[in-house]
């Protein structure tokens, strides 16, 4: 078993296409551990609202530049679990949006963006004790990351979760709004051509389209416990 006072701190890093679980994974993996859990995806958000809200130019390099000087982007334990900080403002519930949803796979394919963003993701991670999620972790993030997880699940699943967590938040939209922002973002996602969204070497697949949240903690303690027993006998 794995000692949770135990203080040997690795990185997981979960990647995948939207809306696979990886928050709800990542979530509940971090708190099973004592791990800080990070969404990568909400600072991508909250960098989209800032260029929106802003008007950036999204063709003029010097303004996103000024603009990403300009980003202040925290995620912060709080009463509701994490939420996203942007130049101090909670902005938690405006990220997830669909306003939002509709440009951030265009704003985060901007070199200088992800450039950005990753810098400051590999501060977050530079202690360990981390599980982060997003598409690019186990591949640009963190590639030398101790458990690299590909979640997967089935198109029809991925859509209902999504629409069910929308409405849940009281957002009203139909399913085939969600299905069409789903498979807009994944195309965006899979081939933009910096760091692209795909499955690292060495990562582990889960399709958990069948699969309990437990099952997969499960899974992946497991895993984790191979891993470190296979790094003290190569000591
Ligand atoms: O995870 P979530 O669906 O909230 O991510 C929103 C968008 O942010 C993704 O569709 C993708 O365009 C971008 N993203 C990214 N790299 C990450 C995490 C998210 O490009 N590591």
């Amino acid at each position: 078993m794995i000692d949770q006072n135990e203080e040997i701190k690795i990185i997981i890093a979960i990647d995948g296409f939207s809306s696979c679980g990886k928050s709800t994974l990542a979530k509940a993996l971090a708190q099973k551990l004592g791990y800080t859990y990070i969404d990568t995806g909400a600072m991508y958000r909250a960098a989209s609202l800032y260029f929106l809200e802003q008007k950036i130019d999204t063709d003029n390099q010097s303004e996103i530049e000024k603009a990403l000087k300009e980003i202040k982007i925290e995620i912060n334990r709080s009463d509701q679990g994490m939420i996203t900080l942007l130049n101090g403002k909670n902005v938690e519930d405006e990220i997830r949006s669909m306003r939002i949803s509709n440009v951030v796979s265009e704003i985060s394919a901007i070199p200088e963006v992800r450039k950005n963003i990753v810098a400051q993701q590999q501060l977050m991670g530079a202690r360990k004790g981390i599980v982060m999620e997003g598409r690019d972790i186990g591949t640009v993030v963190f590639p030398e990351a101790e458990i690299k997880i590909f979640l997967t699940a089935s198109p029809q699943i991925r859509v209902q979760r999504r629409y069910l967590e929308l409405k849940n938040k009281g957002k009203n939209m139909t399913l085939q709004q969600v299905r069409k922002n789903l498979e807009k973002r994944d195309l965006l996602d899979s081939t933009r051509s910096h760091s692209p969204l795909r499955k690292a070497e060495d990562a582990i697949e889960i399709d958990n389209s069948q699969l309990s949240i437990d099952d997969q903690v499960d899974m992946i303690l497991d895993l984790i416990q191979v891993k470190l027993l296979k790094t003290n006998t190569d000591l």
